[in-house]
């Protein structure tokens, strides 16, 4: 082969050899980063069903992936009088009952996997915890470094970590610690109010670095790409304004109902369950403008911006922004299934809502005028999550004389889940001798020419935290203002002399409960 050869890309362009070689630089990038510093992940909430559904089963993958540390190990910490075996042998079943593949490195991993049985408000048993962890840094070579996880209802989060502070357990580099670190799930707080409380709390025992609030859809890999297709690419970042675009569509629809979380769901319903956390990261990715670097702050500053500029809603008229609704009985997939009233434990004349569609205006130069709705529901029709930018229509139809005024607009749609892809739809002449235009789309699916591991967003969110990378976790500023929007908002249906009054009930299985007319006139 010569030298010119050499030189030629798959398509013989020999210009593209700076592209090739950086395509060259990113595919070796594009490995498990594994984290460098050794360390201990404390589960609080072992017992659970966040522990035996997500967290282990990617603690297990990452392993067999090569995206654990060399020397790491689990303490698993919870009420239950169980013994190391007992932990061991119920994380086995739950591996095995989500089916992560391949589980022939289960034997291996298993000796990294300790239990301590904790009394939560108790510091003896924090004290005794921190013997444990000490031990088990000697035996595991794990350096002090320590990852605390709260898999807990909220109703604790602030009990475990002033017990921790107390225990000695937080503080950095003293008492034989490493870094600490710890790992809130959601939800932060109810309102306002006790989100600033929470994180009061948190202070007394933790610096802000130490923190890290998941929202486990930022760690989706889809919801990463967000930024990189508007980032990476030169052509869709000048359309993406007021100018060329209608409106927004951010959709996170599920077919499940609310499943065997009804103690939880009956206080928190869609605003606080769906909005506050995974909606609003949703705009701010589809709405921030691009930071200088991709760095955690910088990214976070500049969501922060879309928080900011969130206009809030006219309480007065709030019934002309906001719908709610709630699931009825229904089908799902050929099968009956029973309406939120029915659910176990689920008051039967709860009037929590499942479902919410918002139209929310962001009050800064590149989105005035620009409605965003944002829609998410249990037992729709089907599952989907994705961000649609409908486009302008053309602002001259020269095609008037034979097709009349009206050209199909473009759309593009991110899709989240559980279609990974990216469409863009676009007219073209239609083949033959009448003239005439028809709609195509453009499709990329995400997972194309790709074979690779892939990261669950639990794995993702494990490992960033390991490796104290905060870009994909809620900053509390960020927090703050999510909740300053919503709890007006919540206050205005929750608080009203008839919180029922403006709740709209669906059937299991449809789209939520506007018709289609009464849907395209509050898009309109
Ligand atoms: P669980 O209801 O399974 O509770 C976890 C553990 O907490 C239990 O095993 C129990 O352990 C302890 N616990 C539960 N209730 C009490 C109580 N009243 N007093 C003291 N201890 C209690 O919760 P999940 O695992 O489902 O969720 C944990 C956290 O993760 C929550 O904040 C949830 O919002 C969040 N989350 C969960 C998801 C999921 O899919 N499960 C998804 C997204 C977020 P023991 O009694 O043995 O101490
Ligand atoms: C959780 C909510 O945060 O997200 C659940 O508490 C919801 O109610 C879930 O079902 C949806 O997550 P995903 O990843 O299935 O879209």
């Amino acid at each position: 082969m010569d030298r010119g050869d050499k030189n030629r890309n798959q398509e013989g362009d020999i210009f593209a050899k700076g592209h090739a070689r950086d395509l060259g630089v990113r595919a070796q990038a594009c490995v498990i980063d594994t984290p460098v510093d050794p360390c201990t992940v404390v589960i609080f909430g072992a017992s659970g069903d966040l522990t035996a559904r997500k967290l282990v089963p990617s603690l297990y993958n990452l392993y067999r992936n090569h995206g654990l540390p060399n020397r790491f190990a689990v303490v698993g910490c919870s009420r239950k009088t169980w013994t190391r075996e007992d932990f061991q042998d119920a994380m086995e079943r739950a591996v095995k009952e989500v089916e992560v593949g391949d589980t022939s490195k289960w034997s291996e991993f298993v000796r990294a996997l300790a239990y301590q049985p904790v009394t939560y408000d108790s510091l003896p048993s924090y004290e005794k915890l921190a013997t444990v962890l000490r031990e088990t840094d000697e035996n595991h070579k794990t350096e002090g470094n320590r990852v605390y996880y709260l898999a807990l209802p909220p109703s604790l989060y602030q009990t475990v970590a002033e017990m921790l502070g107390q225990a000695g357990l937080s503080v950095e580099g003293e008492n034989g610690n490493g870094w600490s670190r710890i790992v809130i799930e959601k939800p932060f707080g109810r309102d306002l109010e006790t989100a600033v409380e929470l994180n009061q709390t948190l202070h007394k025992s933790f610096k802000e670095h130490q923190i890290y609030r998941i929202d486990h859809y930022l760690a989706k890999e889809t919801v990463q790409n967000v930024l990189v297709f508007r980032f990476g690419n030169a052509i869709f970042e000048p359309l993406w304004n007021r100018s060329y675009i209608d409106h927004v569509r951010i959709i996170a629809a599920e077919t499940i109902g609310v499943e065997h979380r009804a103690g939880y769901y009956e206080e928190a319903g869609v605003l606080r369950d769906m909005f506050q956390n995974h909606m609003m990261q949703l705009l701010a990715l589809t709405a921030m403008d691009p930071p200088s670097l991709f760095e955690a702050e910088r990214v976070r500053d500049e969501k922060l911006e879309v928080f900011q500029a969130l206009r809030p809603l006219n309480l007065d008229k709030i019934d002309e922004d906001l719908i709610l609704g709630q699931y009825g009985p229904g089908r799902i997939g050929g099968e009956k299934v029973p309406g939120y009233r029915e659910e176990p434990r689920v008051s039967s004349d709860s009037v929590t809502p499942t479902f919410a569609l918002m139209r929310v205006f962001l009050d800064n130069w590149r989105w005035q005028g620009v409605p965003f709705y944002l829609m998410s529901g249990k037992r729709l029709a089907r599952k989907s999550t994705e961000i649609v930018i409908q486009f302008k229509q053309v602002p001259h139809s020269m095609f008037r004389p034979v097709l009349g005024e009206h050209i199909a607009v473009n759309r593009l749609t991110l899709g989240i889940q559980p279609d990974e892809k990216i469409k863009l739809t676009f007219q073209t002449k239609n083949p033959g001798a009448t003239f005439c235009l028809r709609s195509v789309t453009m499709d990329f699916d995400y997972h194309e020419n790709y074979a690779g591991p892939r990261l669950d967003a639990y794995e993702k969110c494990l490992l960033d935290c390991m490796q104290g990378d905060h870009m994909l976790f809620w900053r509390q500023d960020a927090v703050e203002l999510s909740w300053s929007f919503l709890t007006p908002i919540i206050d205005q249906c929750e608080q009203c002399p008839d919180p029922g009054k403006r709740l709209r009930f669906y059937a299991s299985g449809s789209w939520g409960p506007l018709s289609s007319d009464e849907l395209e006139q509050f898009i309109s």
